[in-house]
């Protein structure tokens, strides 16, 4: 007999309990579906909804249900659903008509947004915490790196010449943001459904602002059919989710190019590579390409519940039970991702010299030659202008610009005087940024100043 079973005068088809149950993989849930079902089992206590032994009689019976489930000793039935039910019924084998009476004022419509709440809140500081110890290893390779030039690329071609710490610390404002995001997303998931019944709230006179409190929710939902309905919040995490994989994404890209024989900037600590079946020589960026992988399956987490909701009128509609296998997916995908890429870049040994000599060719001093004939007296654009054709020339001559003697750098424009050695250097080239948030190591030491305090008031 279903626990719903009254109205019915026939069971359901084997196939139909089969399909309609979420067992499978709400089972997840069992911890927060009794924390829960503990907290609601206080109240109704307190509220004399219950009598103050039932409420006592079923919290034990929870308590002991919950170190059963622990320690292996449960089976779940596909015909109880679900989580709830199967706890439910668990229950009532275990103390009769007392059990019967939990589900007092409560739907598993609010039940259920409650659990998943408590889950993603718990999870959500996992992140974060994987996260902060992402931003306290970009920090330490940006001060290791202070001194290490590289390339920055725009179309990835040679653009302007840079620091790897200044690199480092643009990825760290992105899990920065990223970090703040799930804050928000947290913030804004820290209002308790429990207590909005089926759609409407409930005849009994509950204490909401206690269960909340029992709970560690900050507030309540102010709207029981918002309550049982909403999903943003789900929404709202993978979206911070797909942001950093996304983030992830991008520096794995970077890490696979820079590991190449053509780049040679990085290579991986053979902990964090793998080789090839056939070819004995290769070392593979295999993890790295695996995260940039799974950005695509936590993105489709993402489409798969923006698209569940898309048309749903209110209140609670079963398609919502295809929730949760999406929100477990990016949830165990997301953590190890990040635990791993920390593990990998820690690890990463940093060619420097290679690094360095990349800056050599590409012309990466440009801009800054134009920007002194700006200094020295000219417009931009005509500066420009020079400056292309000085380049074209050394393209020509199979030279580089810092080749040119003083009387050939005349010849391309008066204004050239002799400081100009110095300012061809890649080195003055990156000190001579000194806008605020520029790559000169006085700025970036003011990041990671910045960082650090950031990192250390989490
Ligand atoms: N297993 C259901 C889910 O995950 C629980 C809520 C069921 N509510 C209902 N009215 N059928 O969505």
């Amino acid at each position: 007999m279903k626990l719903w079973g009254g109205r019915f005068s026939k069971t359901t088809a084997k196939l139909v309990d089969e399909f309609n149950a979420s067992i499978y993989f709400d089972k997840k849930l069992y911890k927060h579906d009794i924390i829960g079902s503990i907290a609601h089992a206080k109240m109704l206590g307190n509220c004399n909804i219950i009598s103050k032994d039932e409420s006592l009689k079923i919290i034990d019976s929870l308590k002991e249900i919950l170190d059963d489930i622990e320690s292996g000793n449960i089976e779940f039935k596909i015909e109880y659903e679900d989580i709830h039910m199967n706890i439910e019924k668990l229950l009532t084998d275990k103390i009769g008509d007392i059990g019967k009476k939990l589900h007092t004022a409560r739907s598993r419509n609010d039940q259920v947004a409650v659990d998943i709440r408590l889950y993603l809140k718990e999870e959500i500081l996992n992140i974060c915490g994987l996260l902060k110890n992402l931003l306290i290893t970009l920090l330490k390779i940006s001060k290791d790196n202070l001194d290490t030039i590289m390339p920055g690329y725009t179309h990835l071609q040679r653009a302007q010449p840079i620091t790897l710490a200044y690199h480092m610390m643009a990825y760290f404002q992105m899990f920065k943001r990223d970090y703040q995001r799930l804050n928000d997303c947290f913030d804004r998931m820290d209002y308790l459904p429990l207590g909005a019944g089926a759609l409407a709230g409930t005849t009994y006179n509950t204490d909401r602002n206690f269960i909340a409190k029992e709970l560690g929710f900050k507030n309540l939902c102010d709207n029981s059919l918002d309550a049982v309905s909403d999903r943003d919040f789900i929404i709202e995490f993978l979206s911070a989710a797909s942001i950093i994989m996304m983030h992830l994404s991008r520096f794995c890209e970077e890490l696979i190019i820079w590991s190449s024989s053509e780049f040679d900037f990085i290579e991986m600590d053979d902990s964090f590579s793998t080789g090839s079946s056939i070819m004995p020589q290769k070392k593979n960026p295999d993890v790295a390409e695996l995260i940039r992988g799974k950005t695509g399956r936590i993105y489709g987490d993402l489409f798969n519940i923006l698209t569940i909701m898309k048309s749903l009128p209110l209140a609670y509609n079963k398609d919502m039970q295809e929730d949760k296998p999406l929100i477990f997916d990016a949830v165990e995908n997301i953590k190890p991702c990040l635990e791993i890429f920390n593990n990998m870049i820690d690890t990463m040994i940093i060619k420097k010299s290679n690094m360095k000599k990349a800056t050599n060719s590409g012309f990466m001093n440009a801009t800054d030659i134009a920007d002194y004939l700006v200094k020295k007296g000219l417009p931009f654009r005509s500066a420009h202008e020079i400056v292309g054709k000085m380049v074209l020339y050394c393209l020509e001559n199979n030279k580089s610009i810092e080749d040119l003697t003083l009387e050939q750098f005349k010849n391309f424009s008066s204004f050239f005087e002799d400081d100009i050695s110095k300012q061809v250097k890649i080195k003055t080239c990156i000190e001579s940024k000194v806008s605020l948030g520029s790559t000169s190591t006085n700025n970036v030491k003011l990041m990671i100043e910045k960082g650090k305090n950031f990192v250390e008031a989490l």
